[in-house]
């Protein structure tokens, strides 16, 4: 090691490195669930085989006690209407207990000067688990490594959202009926789209899969990250303008432009929806089991006159593939349902 000064003590050190999530290996119990880089092929086949069970209860008239007794918090530091929507209703479907804590740098002791840590030690001791969605990327890790139960990463920042990929790999896989030999489009928001990070992580554990990424050039992604993705194996092809979609993919992915993570309205403007899914598009590019897809919230980058098109499950089975995974996942890092 080269003898050059140190700028911070030992245990600054240490305290500073980010720890690496676990794999999950097959055995989800009492794992925080921060990345999708923390899944294997089969981790992920297990959890799919139990998604069509909790879509039999929630559809169900009557409740399940698979998570009785548990209690789960959720804290969300950024607006959402899905992800804290459909957690909220997966857990106490099952009949488990749930606290939502909304914006607590707003109306939490944060707003007095509390910091993350102390705020992460005190709603520790309401939960089971720990659903954490925040602005910094990392966060949902930082939170890990304070509390022993685990935590769950609803977004952070422009990093990640493992959840949505995770149903976002379930809603392909339901409609393509496999999850490699794909080719698929992803347009809008690269850079700092954190489902699209997710989704690459997950599609780059299967084989022979093709990714168009379409966005304006402020929008791509980093080299760097480009070539990690290249490295595992999946092929992926950058492009600028909508003719050059390939006709027939398996699944199109659209994404808001990020507009919270840009320093100026004035950047954003002159970005934003520059590609937009409307019904011209569907007819010139898309094939007739081409789905259409978007994580959601859309601000005007797919044409509503797409909305009833019955490739379009942005609105449909998309969503509610976000109840049942996260009941499936829910029931298994908890340690109420049996992987079979
Ligand atoms: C996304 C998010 O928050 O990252 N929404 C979601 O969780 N379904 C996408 C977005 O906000 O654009």
């Amino acid at each position: 090691m080269a003898n050059h000064e140190l700028s911070f003590t030992p245990q600054e050190a240490l305290s500073s490195t980010p720890k690496t999530p676990e794999k999950i290996g097959g055995n989800f119990v009492g794992k925080d669930i921060i990345s999708l880089k923390q899944f294997d092929k089969d981790s992920i086949n297990t959890l799919f085989k139990v998604v069509p069970k909790m879509k039999d209860i929630y559809r169900a008239v009557e409740s399940s006690d698979i998570l009785e007794g548990t209690r789960v918090v959720s804290i969300f530091f950024e607006p959402s209407t899905r992800t804290r929507g459909t957690f909220e209703a997966a857990i106490t479907q099952l009949g488990g207990q749930f606290m939502g804590i909304d914006q607590p740098k707003e109306f939490s002791s944060m707003a007095k000067g509390e910091d993350f840590e102390d705020s992460m030690l005190f709603y520790e001791m309401f939960g089971d688990a720990i659903i954490i969605r925040h602005p910094d990327v990392g966060a949902a890790q930082r939170a890990a490594d304070v509390v022993r139960v685990p935590v769950i990463n609803a977004g952070d920042g422009i990093g990640e959202h493992p959840t949505q990929a995770l149903l976002d790999l379930y809603t392909i896989k339901e409609n393509a009926g496999k999850l490699g030999g794909l080719t698929g489009l992803m347009a809008g928001d690269i850079k700092n789209g954190r489902t699209v990070h997710s989704l690459l992580d997950g599609l780059s554990l299967y084989p022979d899969n093709t990714i168009y990424l379409l966005s304006p050039d402020l929008l791509k992604l980093e080299p760097q990250k480009l070539n990690e993705w290249r490295k595992k194996g999946l092929k992926i092809e950058e492009i600028e303008n909508q003719s050059d979609i390939p006709k027939d993919a398996d699944f199109w992915y659209w994404t808001r432009v990020q507009r919270e993570r840009f320093k100026g309205e004035e950047e954003y403007k002159a970005v934003k929806n520059q590609f937009v899914l409307n019904e011209a598009l569907v007819e010139e590019k898309a094939g007739t089991k081409t789905i259409f897809m978007h994580p959601m919230p859309r601000v005007g980058e797919i044409d509503k006159g797409v909305d009833r098109d019955p490739r379009a499950v942005y609105l449909t089975s998309q969503p509610r593939n976000g109840i049942y995974t996260r009941m499936a996942l829910m029931a298994l890092v908890l340690g109420r349902i049996r992987p079979y």
